[in-house]
Order: C-alpha cells, then sequence, then structure tokens
C-alpha cells in the first residue's frame, strides 16, 4: 500500500531526521530504490517526474507497477509515489493515477496565479487523502527541460503558501538540480532558518540533494529539511556501473549480453547510493 507524505514527514520532522526521494525511471530503478528502503527499514519517496511518466507510459502504467512491485516483493516500510515537479494538469493526471502525493510547482506563475492554482490542487488532493508539496523561489538549473533561475525563497512568500493547508514545502536555498558548479556559494542558511521560523511545523524540502557535502546536508535536516530530492547521483552512478562492465568486455562473454545481466551492476550501483543517502539522512530504522 502507499502512503501520503503527511504523517512520515511529520514523523521525520519531529525526530529530525530526512526522508529520502529518489527518483524513478523504470523497472530495475523502482525494484533497487524499494529493496534498499526495506532492506534499510526506511521509509521512501518515489519520485516521478512528468517527463519520466511519459517514458513509462503514463502515470497509471506507474503507479500500478509500484503498487504490484510493493505487493510481490512484501515491502513493508511506508513508500510514497509522489510526483515531482508537476505542473496543474500533471498533478490532476497523478491524483486520478493513484499517486500518494504530488508535488505542484507553480513557481513559475506570480504569487496570486500560485496561490489559486495551488488551493485548488489542495482541495483535490485532500479529499483522497494525498499530500501536496508546493514550491516557492524556484530551484535553479535544468530538470527534464524546465530550467529555474535559482532564487532565493522570500520568507514572507513561504508562509503565505504554508497556510493555504500544503502538507510540504520547498524552497530555493541556493540549491540547483544537477551537479554543482565549481564556484557555488552553498546553501542560504540564513534563509533557510528565516523560512523555518516563520512556516514551522511544516516540513521542509531540499531539491538538487546531488552533490551536497554532508555537512551542509546535515546542517539543513537540523534547520528543518525533512525531505531530500537525490536523482542525478543514481544516474551517474547506473551509467558509471554500466560502462566499467561495457568496456570490461563482459557483455561479450557467454551471455552477458542478457540485460538482467547487463543491467546489473547498474541496478547494484543504484542501490548503493541510496543506502548511502538513507544513512546520512538518518532515515535507517525509522519505518
Ligand atoms: P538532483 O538531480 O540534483 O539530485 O535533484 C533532484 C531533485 O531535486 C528532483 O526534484
Amino acid at each position: 500500500m502507499l502512503v501520503s507524505a503527511k504523517e512520515v514527514l511529520a514523523k521525520a520532522k519531529n525526530e529530525k531526521y530526512a526522508v529520502g526521494q529518489f527518483n524513478i525511471n523504470n523497472l530495475e530503478w523502482t525494484k533497487a530504490i524499494l529493496l534498499t528502503a526495506q532492506e534499510c527499514n526506511s521509509p521512501v519517496i518515489l519520485g516521478v517526474s512528468e517527463g519520466a511518466g511519459k517514458y513509462m507510459c503514463g502515470f497509471k502504467t506507474v503507479a500500478d507497477m509500484v503498487k504490484a512491485m510493493v505487493e510481490s516483493l512484501g515491502i513493508t516500510v511506508p513508500v510514497i509515489l509522489h510526483l515531482d515537479h508537476g505542473s496543474y494538469e500533471g498533478a490532476k493526471k497523478a491524483i486520478e493515477a493513484g499517486f500518494s502525493s504530488v508535488m505542484f510547482d507553480g513557481s513559475h506563475y506570480g504569487i496570486e496565479e500560485n496561490i489559486e492554482k495551488t488551493k485548488e490542487i489542495i482541495a483535490l488532493a485532500n479529499s483522497k487523502g494525498i499530500s501536496v508539496e508546493a514550491e516557492v523561489g524556484s530551484i535553479g538549473g535544468e530538470e527534464d527541460g524546465v530550467v529555474g533561475a535559482g532564487e532565493v525563497a522570500d520568507p514572507n512568500e513561504c508562509k503565505m503558501i504554508a497556510d493555504l493547508g500544503v502538507d510540504i514545502l520547498a524552497a530555493g536555498i541556493g540549491n540547483i538540480h544537477g551537479k554543482y558548479p565549481a564556484n557555488w556559494a552553498g546553501l542560504n542558511f540564513e534563509v533557510l532558518a528565516e523560512i523555518e521560523k516563520a512556516t514551522s511545523p511544516m516540513p521542509l524540502v531540499l531539491h538538487g540533494g546531488t552533490g551536497i557535502p554532508a555537512d551542509m546536508i546535515k546542517k539543513a535536516i537540523s534547520l528543518g529539511v525533512s525531505k531530500i530530492n537525490v536523482n542525478t547521483e543514481c544516474q551517474i552512478a547506473f551509467a558509471d556501473a554500466t560502462r566499467k562492465y561495457i568496456e570490461a568486455g563482459k557483455d561479450l562473454e557467454g551471455k552477458g549480453f542478457d540485460p538482467r545481466k547487463l543491467l546489473a551492476p547498474g541496478f547494484e550501483a543504484i542501490k548503493a547510493t541510496v543506502k548511502e543517502k538513507m544513512e546520512l539522512f538518518g532515515s535507517i530504522n525509522k519505518a
């Protein structure tokens, strides 16, 4: 069974750890993340961007696959299926398809329109027990063609959006998607502390988890971050392991071309990355 992020993240916030959101792309990704969560006895959030949803033949295919996999693998830790950076239409479709949580990213609208649309999505989601994440201050970098300018969120706007009844709030604090440039200034902890003060006890989300140093992750958690999104790091780990397998000529040995063999090193690499993050975020044994 899939659960809403509401209770899971309230517990995380209370006990000062963060739950990882790991984006999925296919069956191998989903299986690797679910098995690792179970082995670590950790709650887990599976993130699905609109692009990844299309790639996997639509939200219904994704929701049905995840639900069936949770059942057939005997997964008992809390699993949240979450729409990542959803549009207004996308959020409605994911709710209909059986997701247990959605992000409505209205950060590119003006604040008034963001508020109106967020309210609508909240009413629809709440009627089905589905949690809603909203975003203030766009996250920098590029994700699925959506390019954000990397703003630092205004704590007053955060409070305004939090008061609409969202369950989780993503606020830009200098974080960006993808790899961080060498001259990155780091996370803005002063603004994070202000946002936390204005919105507490709202669980806060840190997007762009790839490449943020461990000490900054820990500090962010101590200041109220309860959900951390990681995507690129799993992709790089998968690609590196697959490259090594092929460069070593293993696909040419015996039946090394069998996809179940060819994709195995990448699968194990995702598992190792997810485990490492769960340790860093402090979510192990918190299921
Ligand atoms: P990274 O790809 O930088 O880890 O960011 C993931 C993310 O924030 C998904 O919303």
